[in-house]
């Protein structure tokens, strides 16, 4: 099927099997390789990229369906002319990632969390429940998240 996707802001048209999974479309058809694949089956969150600004499983979703839409994988995530975004930098400062595979899904959800019309830390901190990493111990990711959104949730608060 021939499907024409936004992707970190570029337009792409592809072939693709009816079959294919967006997790596979982005690392082999367009070489995004950041979108991590771990459990493929929904549970692990490390394939977790950003659909019309919200975070979905790319594991579960079809490369078929995101024909029209706009898809944001964390290759996007740096503004032009820095190095990393505020998310990572505090990863960074938080020992949030050891080996660093379940990290861009997180990223991805705490994004989508950043874009919301008032983002706070409690759904943020839910965000990141959906996500299994097998080193860290979630302290510094938990710490992160304060960090980030301590100020969106002194923004919030009447
Ligand atoms: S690879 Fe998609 S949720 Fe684990
Ligand atoms: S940093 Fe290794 S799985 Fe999370």
């Amino acid at each position: 099927m021939r499907i024409t996707v936004e992707v970190n802001g570029l337009t792409r048209e592809s072939n693709v099997e009816p079959r294919t999974l967006l997790s596979d479309y982005l690392r082999h058809e367009l070489g995004l390789t950041g979108t991590h694949v771990g459990c493929e089956h929904g549970v692990c969150g490390a394939c977790t990229v950003l659909v019309d600004g919200e975070a979905v499983r790319s594991c579960l979703t079809l490369a078929v369906q995101m024909s029209g839409r706009s898809v944001r994988t964390v290759e996007d995530l740096v503004p032009p002319g820095q190095d990393l975004n505020d998310i990572q930098v505090a990863f960074r400062k938080h020992h949030a990632l050891q080996c660093g595979f379940c990290t861009p899904g997180i990223l991805m959800s705490l994004a989508a969390e950043q874009n919301r019309p008032a983002p706070c830390r409690a759904d943020a901190l839910d965000s990141v429940r959906g996500h299994i990493c097998r080193c860290t111990g979630y302290r510094g990711i938990k710490r992160v998240v304060e960090e980030i959104f301590a100020e969106s949730d002194a923004e919030n608060t009447p």
